[in-house]
């Protein structure tokens, strides 16, 4: 591949390459018809000198017919090297003295007889030679003419040199700007990229700021470079404007007056699998709400609670049929309702089928690399059909115009988009994916990929954490699907419908807990409360208990460290809080047994040295609990080994108000790629975790300080409001459009009226 320098002075230098032998082809010729000027200019002279030498010996050799003299003057003249011959003619023209190679044909040069001009180039088979004559004369009385014959073969020799000379001359010339164009070009254009490179760096860096290593740049670029500031600038503030981050963070009240303004009187409908108010009858017949260990919950809960609307979801608590009122709504959250939860029932076999069967057992392995082969039945997928059919059948139910904003949740719900789409045209459905997509291949072992991939390309908008999941699914559709794929645009067009497909990586509300503890209290209680000394050393872990989390993997780094730092052991626990999940399912039940066997292992190991390594609560466990944990440990750990995103993490560093406490976080969650400043590790690899986990116990205060400022500002900045106000915006930004079309159309169509 040829350089890009290298490819525009190619440019300057083949144009140069054809001018340069334009010239040549006409200067070649001009030179050979002056220096043959030249030429038989000086032979002119020369035959002159020569002719007035020979005058007077010839002249009285003449007079006295003295033919032997004439012969040896006339020898020894032509003893000269260019002179090639001599004659003598009388005025009646008759050749009377001849040297040996005087060209017959020559005669006497006489002048033609038409009058016309002789010259003194003449053509020989030899080749050309130069005549010139002149009269011998006595005194006043022309007695006859010498005629001198010169060889012209150096003159042709001569012009053979001089068109070398010129010709490579011009070759020379052009080798030489040729090079001078490509050092020009190569460094102009070197002075030009990075002039580019610190405009676009400088921008990134904040608005028209350079960047610190920035040299000013060359002054022929100050005008391009102007242009270039300008238009990112008005790209920026365009960015800005239309994703609503100007000014203030994202907050409730901002993320409601877009819902007020962009999407003026629309109404927000959330369906998810899992509902975010859980109602169960306690043993003592006590009805008690419960919240749900659930990502999911956690961020959309909180865009419910700012937005309003109804959110549809699976009832599935003991109490749930108790509380809900004739349309099977409930205010939540129950303490001071803002929304309303619609509770969608299941039967046993219904749940069986698509919750535990297709969705868990089939969608989720399929999703997540952890080494757990998906299971597929067709029973399990016609449940899943069935299901969504129903959830869809609620959506359109609940949807009190034809337009509503839908915002469906998952892998639970794969099929619902399009289900939704073919009743309600005009709404606007936004599909958020929370786990992991994976690569075509993987996803190719779905026996119903080409119905998952159409239904939820039913959807308007359709969201993933990352772009590498967003690309993954693009991939998927292109391999598996008839479709038009923009990828610069990120859509897919599929059956004369469009969808957008983007990354909106998902987060949490900043917490206001008013009522907290201090940090220092909270280390205290929770230390109490487990039974440890004061200056015991705490990691802690909270996760469903789900074998994508790498709990068993956390335990080994655990392990790990404390074999090779032993001055920990005694002085170290990890509390692992595990909220049962799913475990209804044989590999759920499996995986408990294993995390519990491993950590009865370890604890046996070190039992009687202090304090357990190993705290292990299987149970479910309210925010607020969490938050105390998460203040009082020194570190927390997210050891996944795949995840969407990972909402611990975050809930950490929000808990973190002392700017205190350590991060070891998995690269494989979502969360890693915005949390650069936590400790980064991979979790397969048990001594990376063991390292980062003594790392983050030992860490003075002053790097976690600035490791905890920088990613505490980011949580803040990119939350859950954020995210939700994304997509509503793209959301709202493609209704505004379709409303145009449809204008436009009706337009068309009234004007084909008139016309017909
Ligand atoms: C993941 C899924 C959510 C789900 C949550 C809890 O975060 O993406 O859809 O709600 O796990 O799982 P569960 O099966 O208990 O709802």
């Amino acid at each position: 591949m040829l350089s890009r320098p290298f490819k525009l002075s190619l440019r300057v230098i083949l144009p140069l390459a054809v001018l340069l032998s334009l010239f040549a082809y006409i200067v070649v010729p001009l030179m050979d018809k002056l220096t043959l000027t030249w030429s038989v200019r000086d032979l002119d002279n020369r035959s002159q000198l020569l002719a007035s030498t020979l005058q007077l010996p010839l002249r009285e050799y003449v007079e006295a017919n003295d033919r032997e003299r004439i012969k040896r003057l006339f020898d020894s003249a032509i003893q000269d090297e260019r002179l090639f011959a001599l004659a003598y003619c009388n005025n009646d023209g008759k050749l009377l003295y001849k040297t040996a190679a005087y060209p017959a044909s020559l005669g006497c040069w006489n002048k033609p007889v038409d009058g016309s001009k002789r010259t003194s180039m003449v053509q020989q088979p030899r080749g050309p030679v130069h005549v010139h004559d002149t009269p011998i004369q006595d005194d006043a009385t022309v007695l006859g003419r010498l005629i001198l014959v010169h060889d012209m073969s150096f003159i042709e020799r001569r012009s053979a040199e001089t068109k070398k000379y010129v010709l490579s001359f011009f070759a020379l010339l052009a080798v030489a700007i040729s090079a001078l164009t490509l050092v020009v070009s190569h460094l102009s254009w070197r002075g030009w990229l990075a002039g580019l490179n610190d405009v676009l760096r400088g921008q990134l860096l904040g608005r028209g700021a350079r960047a610190p290593d920035a040299a000013p740049p060359p002054p022929e670029m100050e005008p391009l470079i102007g242009e270039l500031r300008g238009l990112l600038e008005e790209y920026h503030q365009d960015r800005q404007n239309s994703s609503g981050e100007a000014g203030a963070d994202w907050a409730p009240e901002k993320l409601k007056s877009l819902l007020q303004q962009d999407l003026a009187g629309d109404e927000v409908l959330v369906v998810s699998n899992r509902e975010p108010y859980i109602h169960d009858k306690a043993a003592d017949g006590e009805i008690r709400v419960r919240r749900p260990a659930s990502g999911l919950v956690t961020a959309v809960e909180a865009v419910m609670r700012a937005c309003s609307g109804t959110w549809i979801a699976h009832g599935a608590g003991s109490a749930d049929k108790e509380t809900v009122d004739r349309n099977d709504h409930v205010p939540v959250p129950p303490a001071n309702p803002r929304y309303t939860l619609r509770r969608v029932w299941l039967s046993k076999e219904e749940e069986q089928g698509y919750y535990y069967g297709f969705a868990n057992e089939g969608l989720w392995p399929l999703c997540h690399i952890a080494h757990v082969r998906p299971v597929f039945r067709s029973a399990d997928w016609a449940e899943y059909v069935k299901v969504n059919r129903r959830f869809a059948d609620a959506v359109i139910a609940e949807a009190r115009s034809d337009n509503p904003v839908v915002l469906v949740q998952d892998y639970h719900f794969a099929l619902l988009p399009r289900m939704v789409r073919e009743a309600l045209p005009k709404a606007t459905i936004i599909t958020f994916w929370h786990i992991p997509w994976p690569n075509s291949e993987s996803f190719g072992i779905c026996p119903w990929r080409e119905e998952i991939l159409d239904g939820m390309l039913g959807s308007t908008i359709l969201g993933f954490h990352t772009p590498f999941h967003r690309k993954n699914f693009l991939d998927t559709v292109d391999r598996y699907l008839e479709t038009r794929i923009e990828q610069e645009a990120s859509t897919i067009s599929y059956g004369g419908e469009l969808t957008q497909v983007e990354d909106y990586p998902i987060s949490i509300a900043w917490p206001d807990y008013p009522n907290i503890a201090p940090v220092e209290q909270c280390r205290s209680e929770i230390r109490d409360y487990l039974g440890v000394p004061q200056d015991h050393l705490l990691a802690f872990g909270v996760d469903r208990l789900d074998y994508t989390k790498g709990i068993l993997e956390r335990f080994q780094a655990v392990e790990r460290m404390l074999e090779l730092y032993p001055g920990m052991v005694g002085h170290f626990s990890l509390v692992q809080i595990a909220a049962p999940s799913r475990s209804d399912l044989e590999e759920y039940m499996s995986f408990e047994q294993r995390v519990r066997r491993l950590a009865a292992a370890i604890n046996e190991r070190y039992a009687g040295a202090g304090a357990l390594p190993i705290i292990l609560k299987i149970e479910h466990h309210e925010q607020e609990d969490l938050q105390r944990y998460f203040r009082a440990s020194e570190v927390c750990m997210v050891t996944s080994l795949h995840d969407g995103m990972n909402l611990v993490a975050k809930e950490y560093i929000a808990a973190r108000d002392d700017e205190g406490g350590a991060l070891v976080l998995s690269q494989f969650t979502g969360a890693a790629r915005e949390l650069h400043e936590a400790l980064i590790i991979n979790p397969y690899h048990i001594e990376q975790g063991a390292e980062a986990l003594y790392r983050g116990l030992t860490m003075p205060a002053s790097e976690q300080r600035e490791r905890m400022r920088a990613m505490r500002d980011r949580v803040r900045r990119f939350n859950v409001y954020r995210w939700a106000g994304h997509m509503l915006l793209d959301a709202a930004r493609l209704r505004k459009r379709e409303k145009v079309m449809q204008k436009i159309h009706a337009h068309s169509r009234g004007g084909l009226r008139l016309v017909s």
